[in-house]
């Protein structure tokens, strides 16, 4: 049984300003806060609406620090398409944030030593405070694809066939995502003080019900998350359709 609590809206801008308004509450609470950030479409609204409260609020980010779940391998510096980039178009060049703590999983000449190198910067900064994920209807959460160890630290992932249909429309014409992206692992994710799920659209709601309403599978990587003490799952009306009727 999921301790996870859901906050349910009528629609993805009510969650993209819940999600938004819980994050700016977190930073103002805590200005060191560590985030761990996510990307993809579900985010581009929910980014859009913490800058927004940021430049209402006065809020500042310039004591916190970031860490994303994960990022292609292989793409060159600047491709349109890269998580780095995404992150800099819709969140960093946004808020205050420095530079050098708004980091992304790199994986230079040897991606091995890039993912250890990763997991020791997060737990250089004392491990991640509030970790933000999306979920794939595949249930993958990060580039943890089916079938992924509960208790994965960050690694080169191999995208399923699914997820690189999902992230096609994000690369140029003619153009497929790579193959492979480094990701936090779910132990990685396990270990964050708190995690907050975001899912939005009808297409969420199976995985979304898998996650949290089936027993534990490592074919659905988000069920993990049962395990964690602290779980919010902000998601509208359409993605909570499969967990039956509100309370
Ligand atoms: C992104 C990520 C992915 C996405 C997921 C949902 O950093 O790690 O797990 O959160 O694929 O993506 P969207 O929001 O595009 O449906």
């Amino acid at each position: 049984m999921t301790k996870a609590q859901f906050q349910v809206f009528s629609s993805p801008e009510l969650v993209a300003q819940a999600v938004a308004s819980h994050i700016a509450e977190v930073v103002r609470a805590r200005p060191q806060t560590v985030l761990g950030l996510a990307t993809g479409k579900t985010f581009v609204s929910i980014y859009e609406a913490l800058v927004r409260v940021g430049e209402e609020t006065g809020l500042s980010f310039a004591e916190a620090s970031s860490f994303n779940l994960d990022e292609y391998v292989g793409l060159p510096v600047g491709h349109p398409a890269s998580f780095r980039r995404y992150m800099e178009e819709h969140f960093f060049r946004h808020v205050d944030l420095p530079a050098d703590r708004a980091l992304l999983p790199e994986a230079g000449d040897d991606a091995e030593a890039a993912c250890r190198a990763y997991e020791a910067a997060i737990a250089a900064r004392g491990g991640v405070d509030v970790q933000l994920l999306g979920i794939g209807r595949n249930g993958h959460i990060g580039f943890n694809e089916p079938g992924s160890a509960f208790d994965g630290r960050t690694q080169v992932a191999r995208l399923t066939p699914s997820t690189i249909a999902a992230n096609t429309s994000d690369f140029p014409p003619g153009e497929l995502p790579p193959p492979e992206a480094i990701t936090m692992g779910i132990g990685t994710i396990l270990d964050a003080h708190a995690v907050v799920l975001v899912a939005t659209g009808a297409a969420k709601a199976e995985a979304l019900a898998r996650a949290f309403l089936a027993p534990m599978d490592v074919d659905c990587p988000a069920s993990a998350l049962q395990q964690h003490a602290h779980v919010t799952v902000f998601c509208d009306e359409a993605a909570f359709a499969g967990m039956g009727p509100r309370a």
